[in-house]
Formats: structure tokens, C-alpha cells, sequence
């Protein structure tokens, strides 16, 4: 069931019914998340069932504040600080260590916290309306049944989980790609998922180089070699590559599409091709809106140029390259 984001009253629906432990789905700066209220087990379970997500992967709680933060957060040390101050509210998730005894089923019993603090005035406005109703967190991770691609827009979520689940309709998301992650809860901050915030800013902001994810560090379901799956099987080549493999193709019976930056198609080809932008901002942007609409010309395969190299591009890179490790 849509309803209007920017409408005061679906907002206090919606928060009405995060207050009473059900789920809602709504947009925010980086792609459509589906909430519970952190503090309530059974509530947070539900998304659980919903995604078909193993129950030892944990999810992000959405706070309003740093200090709503801090009711989820046993401590913020230095690092958590600098990055709260540089990058909040934005697309930024911080794993720090978990309060004792708070939102044990949205850390899937680990020790530490995924938090962010959404920019999009969608999620704050539920965010606000829900607080004052008594909850101080929404967990939420991507509204997309486990493994699939992320929701970028209201339609994708209905597409996702039907017509009974409760969405606030804000339109595109504007990042297109899930927030950043830094584990502050280790002795060096590191980065486990990139995001729109790149890793220079996020080692400008620390004063420090961001440490390598160890062994030990926590286990983040967005960091599984395979996801972000279309049905389709996507490959990743290199411009080359992509370009012989098309002019080796001829009228093959093949059902693909192409999704390029530089490589045209053979004159006179009848396959798909979507442009991939030039600039990373908008190639992340739109990158899942493109999966799910290429997903659905029911195909065999969709071919894929490399992005660039550079930091810039490092968001989108990881997302193809679990998409394609997936196929
Ligand atoms: O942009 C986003 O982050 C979106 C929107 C809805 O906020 N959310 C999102 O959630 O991408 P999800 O669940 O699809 O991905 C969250 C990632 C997962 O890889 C999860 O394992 C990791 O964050 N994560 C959450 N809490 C964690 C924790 N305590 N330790 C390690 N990883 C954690
Ligand atoms: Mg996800």
C-alpha cells in the first residue's frame, strides 16, 4: 500500500504503526529500507521473515540524533565522533559497540551496532513522528527480499513484498546505493562497505588512513561475495573485451542486454543497451533502477562494462562485481 511521504498524515500513520511493532517501508537518501522498531524483538523478527534473511545478520538501527545514537551505542569513541560530526545525517553507517541488553534481535546478538542517520526528510519526518511515540530507533535494512537487488524506488518495494506492506512514497532515491560502512568498534576504523562518501573524505574526516577490515571484523551480509543479484546472469568485462565479445556475437539467439559506458553496439544489433552515466554519482544513482528494468526483459544475460578505475567509482564497482559473483 503507497502512502504520500510528503503527507503529514500517512507519516503519523506510519510511525503509528512502527509504534505498535509492525513494519513499514519507507525511502531514504541512499535506497528504500523496511523498519521496525529497534527495541522490540518480535517486531524487528518480522523483517526477518519478510526478507527471508538469516537471523545472524544484523541490521542497521536508524536514529534521529547522535543522541538517539546513544541509546543504541554503549560508547562513541573518537573516531565515531569525527565521523558523527563530518557525515551525519547522511549516507554513513557506523558499527560501534552495542548498550548492553538493546536491540539484541536488530544486532543478531553481536556484541556491536550498525547505526545511521538518514538525511532524506521522508525518514526523518517518520523518524520524529515515531520518537514521539516512544521509539527512539528504526531498524531497517534494504527493503528487498535477501540477496536481491536494492529498492531505489516506492514501486520496487511493492514489487518486492505486495501490496499489504505500508510504503512511504518519496520518490527517487537520490544516492542510489546503500550508505558507507565504518567499523569504529575494533582499535582502527575500517571500511567494510563503500557508498557514496568516499574513502578519502571518510580518511580526511578521521585525521587517518582507514585500517584494512581484519579477520575479526564484524560480519556485514552487504560484504557476501555474492549479492545484489539480478535473475538474469551478469558479467563484468573490460572495455575490450566487452567490445570483441559484441562484434564476435552476431544475430546469436542469445536473450542480452548491454549495460556500457563507451561501447556502442555493432551497427545494425537489435540488443538492449542502457548508457551507463559518465560522472559515478549518477551511475550509482540509477544503477539498480537499470538491474531491476533490464531484469525484467526477461534475458540470459546482461553484459556489463568495467567502471573507470578510482576511488569515485568504488561504489558502484562492488555492487557489480556481487552481482556478477552471483550469477
Ligand atoms: O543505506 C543503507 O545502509 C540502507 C538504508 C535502508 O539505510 N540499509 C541497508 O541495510 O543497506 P542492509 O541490511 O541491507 O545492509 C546493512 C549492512 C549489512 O551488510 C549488515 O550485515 C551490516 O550492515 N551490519 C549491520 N549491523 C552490523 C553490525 N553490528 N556489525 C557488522 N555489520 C553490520
Ligand atoms: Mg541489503
Amino acid at each position: 500500500m503507497l502512502l504520500p511521504g510528503q503527507d503529514d498524515a500517512a507519516i503519523e500513520q506510519a510511525a503509528e504503526t512502527l509504534a505498535a511493532g509492525e513494519l513499514v517501508a519507507f525511502p531514504t537518501e541512499t535506497v528504500y529500507g523496511l523498519g521496525a522498531r529497534a527495541d522490540d524483538d518480535a517486531a524487528v523478527g518480522r523483517i526477518f521473515a519478510l526478507k527471508g534473511r538469516p537471523a545472524d545478520h544484523p541490521l542497521i538501527v536508524h536514529v534521529l540524533d547522535r543522541a538517539d545514537a546513544l541509546v543504541f551505542a554503549g560508547a562513541l569513541n573518537a573516531a565515531a565522533e569525527r565521523l558523527i560530526a563530518a557525515f551525519w545525517p547522511g549516507p554513513l553507517t557506523l558499527i560501534v559497540p552495542r548498550a548492553p541488553g538493546v536491540a539484541s534481535a536488530a544486532a543478531a546478538g553481536q556484541a556491536s551496532i550498525g547505526l545511521r542517520c538518514p538525511a532524506h526528510p521522508v525518514a526523518r519526518a517518520l523518524l520524529g513522528a515515531a520518537r514521539r511515540r516512544g521509539v527512539r530507533g528504526v531498524a531497517a535494512p534494504s527493503a528487498n527480499r535477501f540477496g536481491r537487488i536494492s529498492p531505489t524506488r516506492a514501486q520496487h518495494v511493492v514489487d518486492e513484498f505486495g501490496a499489504a506492506l505500508p510504503v512511504l512514497d518519496g520518490g527517487d532515491c537520490e544516492v542510489g546505493i546503500e550508505s558507507s560502512i565504518v567499523d569504529c568498534s575494533g582499535r582502527a576504523p575500517a571500511l567494510l562497505r563503500p557508498g557514496q562518501i568516499e574513502r578519502g573524505r571518510i580518511e580526511a574526516a578521521l585525521g587517518a588512513p582507514l585500517a584494512r577490515p581484519g579477520a575479526d571484523a564484524p560480519r556485514a551480509s552487504g560484504t557476501l561475495e555474492a549479492h545484489y543479484a539480478p535473475r538474469a546472469r551478469l558479467r563484468l568485462m573490460p572495455t575490450e573485451m566487452l567490445n570483441t565479445a559484441l562484434q564476435m556475437l552476431g544475430d546469436s539467439a542469445l536473450k542480452l542486454a548491454v549495460y556500457s559506458r563507451t561501447v556502442p553496439l555493432p551497427p545494425g544489433s537489435r540488443l538492449a543497451r542502457r548508457a551507463m552515466p559518465d560522472a559515478p554519482e549518477r551511475a550509482a544513482h540509477e544503477l539498480f533502477a537499470v538491474l531491476r528494468e533490464l531484469d525484467a526483459l526477461g534475458l540470459d544475460l546482461i553484459w556489463v562494462e568495467e567502471p573507470p578505475a578510482g576511488a569515485a567509482w568504488d561504489g558502484v564497482r562492488d555492487r557489480l562485481v556481487r552481482a556478477a559473483a552471483a550469477a
